[in-house]
């Protein structure tokens, strides 16, 4: 019997809590920046979806507002609270949107990379968007991140290892997909959307800091099926121990994010 993979990380969990905090620290502000370059008007209807932590659906609610919704949607909706021109959804996206359209925007992030069904639901939502209204999708993509400063040598070495198991194994098992970001300016295309547009913002980050405590969130969370593939308890050790080392530095994942309209 053929079973959809299910989402790896626990949001609901404190060190999902944790994953939702750097995420936000680290992507609000190129995500807004983004949001802002469309213009979103009070009195327009939006959809978040897998809102997380909920930042970007309460950002969307101070500009729709007064007389614009939210339709924040996630399959864990502890951390979104419903409130004046916020509507909260738990809901599986795989099956459908929760409420119909039309939507003047569309916003999701982090979210489509992790579902095998990404491509249709790209589709779906562009369907569900307003004529004019904006889809935008913002995504990791994994081009090689480079080691650029280790303790020492080995250290490099494990790097590498753990982030090759954890994407190649790992993530790839659970229909995970990091070339997708790069492919989502295609698929926006064919679903008929115009004014498509993308940007990728890439950064380094060093030991301790909100990009390698997030890469130690994610093993922490996923230390289970790494240790089935083979990585050992000792290597997650010493990558943890890593991810706090300030005289370690590499390059994070690029974020990238596309937007693209309904034609009028
Ligand atoms: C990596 S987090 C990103 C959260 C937020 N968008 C952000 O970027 O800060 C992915 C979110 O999507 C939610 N999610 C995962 N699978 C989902 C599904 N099938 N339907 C709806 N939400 C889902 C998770 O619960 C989680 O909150």
């Amino acid at each position: 019997m053929h079973t959809t993979p299910q989402y790896l990380l626990d949001t609901g969990s404190e060190l999902g809590r944790e994953q939702m905090d750097h995420l936000e620290r680290l992507l609000d502000g190129t995500t807004t920046a983004c949001l802002d370059e469309i213009g979103i008007e009070p009195g327009r209807r939006c959809l978040d979806l897998g809102a997380g932590g909920g930042s970007i659906t309460r950002w969307l609610a101070e500009r729709t507002g007064p007389g614009g919704t939210v339709v924040s949607v996630d399959l864990d909706t502890g951390y979104l609270v419903p409130g004046p021109g916020i509507e909260v959804h738990r809901h599986d996206i795989n099956d459908g949107l929760p409420v119909d359209g039309p939507f003047h925007l569309i916003h999701t992030r982090l979210l489509l990379m992790h579902l095998p069904r990404r491509a249709d639901i790209l589709r779906t939502l562009a369907d569900a968007l307003a004529p004019g209204g904006w889809l935008v999708i913002g995504e990791f993509s994994n081009r090689p991140r480079r080691v650029l400063s280790a303790p020492i040598r080995a250290d490099r070495q494990l790097f590498n290892r753990v982030q090759d198991i954890g994407h190649n194994t790992v993530a790839r098992a659970a229909g995970v997909s990091f070339t997708w970001a790069h492919e989502v300016d295609q698929h926006m295309a064919e679903a008929g959307l115009t004014n498509i547009h993308s940007l990728e913002r890439s950064q380094t980050t060093t030991g301790g800091t909100t990009g390698c405590l997030l890469n130690r969130n994610y093993v922490r969370q996923l230390e289970a099926p790494l240790l089935r593939a083979g990585i050992t308890g000792e290597e997650l050790a010493r990558y943890r121990d890593l991810m706090l080392d300030p005289r370690f530095r590499a390059w994070f994942y690029q974020f990238v994010c596309t937007r693209g309209q309904k034609p009028a």
